[in-house]
């Protein structure tokens, strides 16, 4: 049996693309306990129990999953893609047709608050825990929402721009808590990423955790870089904090 295959074995691996295992396959030297050590590490956070039986509603699923759980959901889509004094902010928002969610977690389950802001966007969102995507599409499918999910590696990069490409302008994408997961490949992955996706998007959402995940330690002077970044080669319309996170609302400039 390949090495891939006895790593999955594993319930709350099982789910994860082969192009991830792989690469902790390889970063442990070819050892399964190594591999699943390392998976564990970057994914086992959120794949708790509940999250992994991925059967309840809405609310239920937002609140088992680590990241979405503190989220005022309401608050959050409104703060995002509200009117704003400062040109360029709430009509062009509200142009956006599609949104690709990248490392979705649990957040599809938020469609409805999405669609509250921006209407019937075309909603897809890139997750590698199959599990979470598999619960995600049958309730996409249940509601009947213009959505899907898809178990995909974020590090397979040309596949993620042919899923923008195929995307009804104008699109917005959102990158909610996940530059620290595209830093645990290589220091500053992030910022080429970002750089690649912009070709093919309109709108970025970034959000950073200001606090640890058990919400306990504030971050002090940290991801000032991607900030930097950020505001050196796109237009950052909106940049605030609220329950745990900053979230910069960028437009691409074309
Ligand atoms: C901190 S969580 C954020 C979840 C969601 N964006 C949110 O803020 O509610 C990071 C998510 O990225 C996913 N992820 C990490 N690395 C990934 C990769 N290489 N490909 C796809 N998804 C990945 C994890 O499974 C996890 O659900």
């Amino acid at each position: 049996m390949s090495l891939i295959k006895e790593v999955k074995k594993k319930r709350e691996l099982s789910g994860l693309p082969d192009s991830i295992v792989q690469r902790a396959v390889q970063k442990s030297g070819g050892e399964v306990k190594g591999a699943r050590a390392l998976l564990r590490k970057y994914f086992g956070v959120f794949l708790t129990n509940k999250v992994l039986k991925a059967k309840g509603d809405e609310k239920e699923m937002l609140e088992n999953h680590m990241s979405s759980k503190k989220r005022n959901y309401e608050e959050f889509y409104k703060e995002i893609f509200s009117p704003r004094d400062d040109s360029g902010g709430p009509k062009d928002i509200k142009g956006i047709h599609s949104v690709i969610d990248l490392g979705c977690g649990a957040n599809g389950f938020s469609y409805g608050k999405i669609k509250e802001e921006l209407g019937s966007v075309d909603y897809v969102g890139i997750e590698a825990a199959g599990q979470l995507v598999d619960g995600m599409n049958k309730y996409f499918e249940e509601k009947m929402f213009l959505a899907r999910a898809e178990c995909m590696d974020l590090f397979e990069f040309e596949k993620i721009v042919d899923v923008l490409k195929r995307q009804n302008k104008d699109r917005c994408v959102f990158l909610f808590q996940v530059v620290d997961a595209l830093e645990n490949l290589e220091r500053d992955f992030s910022k080429k990423f970002i750089t690649e996706i912009s070709k093919e998007c309109e709108w970025i959402v970034v959000s950073l955790p200001t606090e640890s995940l058990g919400g306990r330690k504030k971050f002090t002077v940290q991801r000032k870089w991607i900030v930097d970044y950020l505001e050196e080669n796109f237009s950052v319309k909106k940049d605030f904090k609220k329950d745990g996170e900053r979230i910069l609302v960028v437009k691409v400039k074309k």
